[in-house]
């Protein structure tokens, strides 16, 4: 049995919410009251998260890609016609890319890594944070990586996409720091989703051998930790780096 976290009254956006650890943090949130704006690009999956997702509570569902600025400005006016003002926004979007050594990747490759883990965070920040700042109430939460900690080998655009999202954090949550807007990212190590097909067994079985607990983070673990800083119950942490890698990077 979950501890409760109350998010009755709030309204949250979660990206790439279609399957994984998304699905999971919507379907967390909306355990806790929150209504759930659910986006992500795979339209099939998305519709059939939100039919499953509809019978805990009030979500709708927007296909986009995350890194199309139009197309996120317009979902953020639909999530908050349709369910409110969005104060909370959870930036999980992400993709792993194919394992190559650095100078393998081709530099289109390199792109839109970048883009999808880092680009799309900036995007729906600039969509959804006036809002929450001229209204004084806000939660983020970008889901960054242990990657981005240690700069895993074989992965260089998305270890840097996942270092570059804790920057971000850190320089965002300054500028809100004075308005209640409070900004957080997490680090999981590998989790037990379909990311992992976009990798290598080879890959997968080092990401698990650097973890000391010996195996996968959970999707709903982390969901607990993004619904504890998506409630008002955060309220002193912001800028901050919540480590969730079984032991594997303690700092
Ligand atoms: N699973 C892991 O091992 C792990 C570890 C650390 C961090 N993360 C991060 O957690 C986040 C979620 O990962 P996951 O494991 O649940 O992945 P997943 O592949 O299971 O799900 C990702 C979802 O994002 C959607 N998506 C991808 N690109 C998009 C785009 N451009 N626009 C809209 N939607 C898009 C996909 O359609 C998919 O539904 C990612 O940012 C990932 O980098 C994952």
């Amino acid at each position: 049995m979950a501890n409760k976290i109350d998010l009755k009254g709030h309204v949250a956006v979660v990206t790439g919410a279609a399957r994984g650890f998304g699905y999971a943090i919507a379907d967390r949130m909306l355990e806790s009251g929150a209504a759930v704006s659910l986006w992500d690009m795979d339209k099939a999956a998305l519709a059939k998260a939100a039919r499953t997702l509809g019978h805990k509570g009030k979500v709708d569902h927007i296909v986009l890609d995350v890194t199309d600025e139009t197309a996120v400005e317009d979902a953020a006016q639909q999530a908050a016609r349709h369910l409110g003002p969005v104060d909370i926004l959870v930036n999980n979007a992400g993709i792993a890319g194919p394992n190559r050594k650095t100078w393998e990747y081709t530099p289109g490759e390199f792109r839109r890594i970048i883009d999808v883990n880092l680009a799309s965070a900036y995007i729906c920040c600039a969509a959804l944070v006036p809002d929450m700042k001229t209204r004084g109430y806000g939660r983020v939460i970008n889901i960054s990586s242990v990657a981005g900690k240690e700069g895993n080998p074989n992965a260089a655009p998305y270890s840097i996409s996942k270092a570059a999202l804790i920057t971000l954090t850190k320089s965002l949550a300054k500028e809100l720091a004075d308005v209640n807007v409070l900004v957080n990212c997490v680090t999981p190590a590998a989790g037990n989703t379909e990311i992992l097909k976009q990798m290598t067994q080879e890959h997968v079985n080092y990401m698990i051998s650097r973890i000391p607990m010996g195996r996968l983070v959970e999707p709903k673990e982390v969901a607990a930790l993004v619904a504890w800083l998506a409630s008002a119950d955060c309220s002193f942490s912001t800028g901050a780096t919540f480590d969730i890698s079984g032991g594997r990077s303690t700092y």
